[in-house]
């Protein structure tokens, strides 16, 4: 068979088509000003990275100010932040690349800190496993309705910007995560309980969101979901439950799902049946029903295409193109020699990265950064762990 070119255009079962099989995965810049909106120094980050992926997921938005994680964070929750969200879809769309718009909810991942005094909420009141969490309040069902109106209406803003779709962060411990967890998921009313129960809030998400677009977008518009296969709490998500869901998302209407893990071919950690890559065993399950975006320490253009090979039609990279914007680029012009897969210090004002997110690189990111200051690298460290960028910074 002949190797699959990750130069090459790659069509979704709704029509809509990306020029090449790179994503940008999202990535936070912690940039945006205090009130959500987007800021210069994130355009220009931007700016330079667009143009040669075929999709661009930007970093996540929040859907409603008692869902912010984090200082910086942009804002996707009200008419306010529609001029900026358009820039910003502009801005992404050069060259024929894709602006997908991250969206979430942060859940119990948040603190009263940002949340100016008020207090986060999740499924139960129990609080993450985490330094200094704070215990949430539990969700009551009027306010899980209203959370659901709350990510159609995000969606409604990312399509009046001009945005092509949006993804789902399902991953990374945030709430529509903690609905499908048994850790943060204690519930025994229709929100909570078996499997079953727990995928009701997020599958009430797509539903509401396919309707958003199905009444209001012109032209096709994606959407995805993001989801972490595994959490090390117990009792938390094992692999076996998320093969169910990734079974269920399947046929929920979505138009891709994208794992968040820190290498592409990470095995289980938990207690498994299979030890086989969870990316094939998740590929095995969705059995060509939807598109998957894979990714996780992925840099060079043979491992792309080694990736395309086993057919994961879509391949996200993150800090590669943090450290070299012009990827796609290079490789386009025969030039992949010079893709850079270290970062220096000395030049992370030329690489447009906003200053902000230079000390959060610097701070959280310091060990996976890949900085040319490093004495020890290794590419392959998280094929058995969870990685930091995984939403587990801080060990326990
Ligand atoms: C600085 C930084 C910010 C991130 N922010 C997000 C985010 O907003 N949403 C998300 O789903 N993942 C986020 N991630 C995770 C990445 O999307 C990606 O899954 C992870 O970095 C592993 O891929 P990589 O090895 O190609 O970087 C972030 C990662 C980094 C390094």
């Amino acid at each position: 068979m002949d190797k699959i070119n990750l130069l090459s255009s790659y069509t979704f079962s709704n029509g809509f088509v990306v020029k090449n099989r790179i994503v940008m995965a999202p990535m936070t810049t912690m940039s945006s000003f205090y009130n959500g909106q987007i800021t210069e120094d994130e355009l220009k980050y931007y700016q330079l990275r667009a143009g040669g992926p075929g999709m661009l997921i930007t970093g996540v938005a929040y859907i409603t100010e008692q869902g912010k994680g984090f200082e910086g964070q942009l804002g996707a929750s009200s008419l306010q932040h529609l001029s900026g969200l358009t820039k910003l879809a502009k801005t992404i769309k050069q060259n024929g690349t894709k602006a997908i718009l991250q969206i979430f909810h942060a859940g119990r991942m948040s603190n009263s800190k940002v949340l100016r005094g008020i207090n986060t909420v999740s499924a139960s009141d129990v609080a993450a496993l985490r330094p200094d969490a704070e215990k949430p309040k539990a969700l009551s069902e009027n306010e899980i309705l209203t959370i659901i109106e709350d990510f159609a209406n995000a969606t409604h803003l990312a399509i009046q910007a001009g945005f092509d779709g949006i993804e789902l962060h399902g991953a990374n411990t945030y709430l529509l995560q903690q609905f499908f967890s048994p850790h943060s998921n204690r519930r025994t009313d229709q929100w909570g309980g078996d499997l079953s129960k727990r995928m009701k809030f997020p599958l009430a998400v797509i539903k509401k969101i396919k309707t958003m677009i199905n009444t209001t977008a012109k032209q096709p518009f994606l959407l995805g979901y993001r989801l972490s296969p595994e959490e090390f709490e117990t009792p938390g998500i094992r692999l076996q439950d998320t093969l169910t869901f990734v079974d269920k998302l399947a046929t929920s209407g979505i138009d891709y799902l994208h794992t968040s893990i820190g290498h592409i071919w990470r095995q289980p950690i938990g207690e498994h049946l299979d030890s086989s890559p969870i990316i094939l065993q998740m590929l095995n399950v969705i059995n060509n029903r939807i598109p998957l975006i894979g990714g996780g320490s992925v840099q060079t253009p043979d491992e792309v295409t080694n990736i395309l090979n086993k057919g994961i039609p879509l391949v996200a990279l993150g800090r590669e193109l943090i450290r070299e914007p012009k990827w796609v680029q290079k490789v386009e012009n025969d030039d992949a020699q010079s893709i850079r897969y270290r970062l220096s210090k000395a030049e992370m004002d030329e690489l447009a990265i906003p200053p902000a997110m230079q000390i959060y690189l610097n701070e959280s990111f310091r060990d996976v950064m890949d900085f040319t200051t490093d004495t020890s690298l290794s590419t392959n460290r998280y094929l058995n762990q969870i990685a930091p960028m995984e939403g587990y910074e801080k060990k326990l």
